[in-house]
């Protein structure tokens, strides 16, 4: 099967005064569709960057970002933006909710880009919230939620539109164990039923493990590779 994600010596430099900062150096990776993929590493060792190539938020200096075949580093800005709007969901470690809205209007902020009716918008926003747990939480705004909570409306945000790929960057790393472990439990239901591809960061060796593939990042290049435990995407 083509893997959703092909990354093929995909290098990212910044030029700062007169030295050369190269947070990616030559990368390449394969991730297929529906895997869950977790990335650990040291402070600077490229793990952001690598995930805002992924998610098109950012391109490479050198190299190609192939999802679905597609190489995302060609597009212009202004194509990245609709191509992201459309295929990817971004998770991040402070959950990022508009705290004047309620859970519900969150979640149904990536919708209002689209064309969708508000009883259709309804319809998916209803789904999502279900999907992570809250449809009981609907009207609550943020700070009438738990870290818990808020990160699961903030996962629902990131599924409303049904992406193929989710990235997430320390999804679990402002959470108590508990918490956190609901939430990589949830991670691993989006990837194994619903076939979403995902592509977390954690400092977290559990969270790690409980991704089907755990990779390690450092001075921006792939150090170790194995897949680990239990499960891989059929
Ligand atoms: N826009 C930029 N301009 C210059 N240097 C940058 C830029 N973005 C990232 N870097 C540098 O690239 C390196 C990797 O940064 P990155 O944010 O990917 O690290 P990280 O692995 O996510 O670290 P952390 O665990 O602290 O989040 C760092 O040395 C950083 O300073
Ligand atoms: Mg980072």
């Amino acid at each position: 099967m083509e893997p959703l994600i092909q990354i093929n010596a995909a290098t990212k430099s910044f030029q700062k005064n007169k030295e050369t900062i190269t947070p990616l150096d030559s990368l390449s990776l394969d991730v297929a569709k529906g895997e869950f993929l977790s990335l650990m590493g040291p402070s600077g060792s490229g793990k952001t960057t690598l995930l805002n190539l992924i998610a098109g938020i950012d391109s490479p200096s050198a190299g190609e970002i192939r999802i679905h075949g597609r190489d995302i580093a060609k597009l212009s800005r202004a194509q990245l933006t609709r191509w992201r709007a459309e295929h990817v969901g971004y998770i991040f470690q402070l959950y990022h909710l508009v705290p004047i809205l309620s859970a519900y209007e969150n979640v149904e902020l990536p919708l209002l880009l689209g064309k969708w009716t508000k009883a259709e918008r309804k319809a998916k926003v209803m789904a999502a919230l279900e999907l992570v747990g809250l449809s009981d939480r609907a009207d609550h705004r943020p700070s009438e939620l738990s870290g818990g909570q808020e990160q699961r409306v903030a996962i629902a945000r990131a599924i409303v539109h049904d992406p193929a790929l989710l990235v997430a960057d320390e999804p679990t790393g402002d959470l108590d164990r508990e918490s956190a472990d609901a939430i990589l439990k949830l991670l691993s239901t989006l990837a194994e039923e619903h076939n979403k591809t995902i592509i977390m960061v954690t400092h977290d060796p559990k969270a790690a493990a409980a991704a089907h593939r755990a990779l390690q990042l450092e001075k921006g290049q792939l150090v170790t590779s194995g897949h680990l435990l239990n499960h891989m995407p059929t």
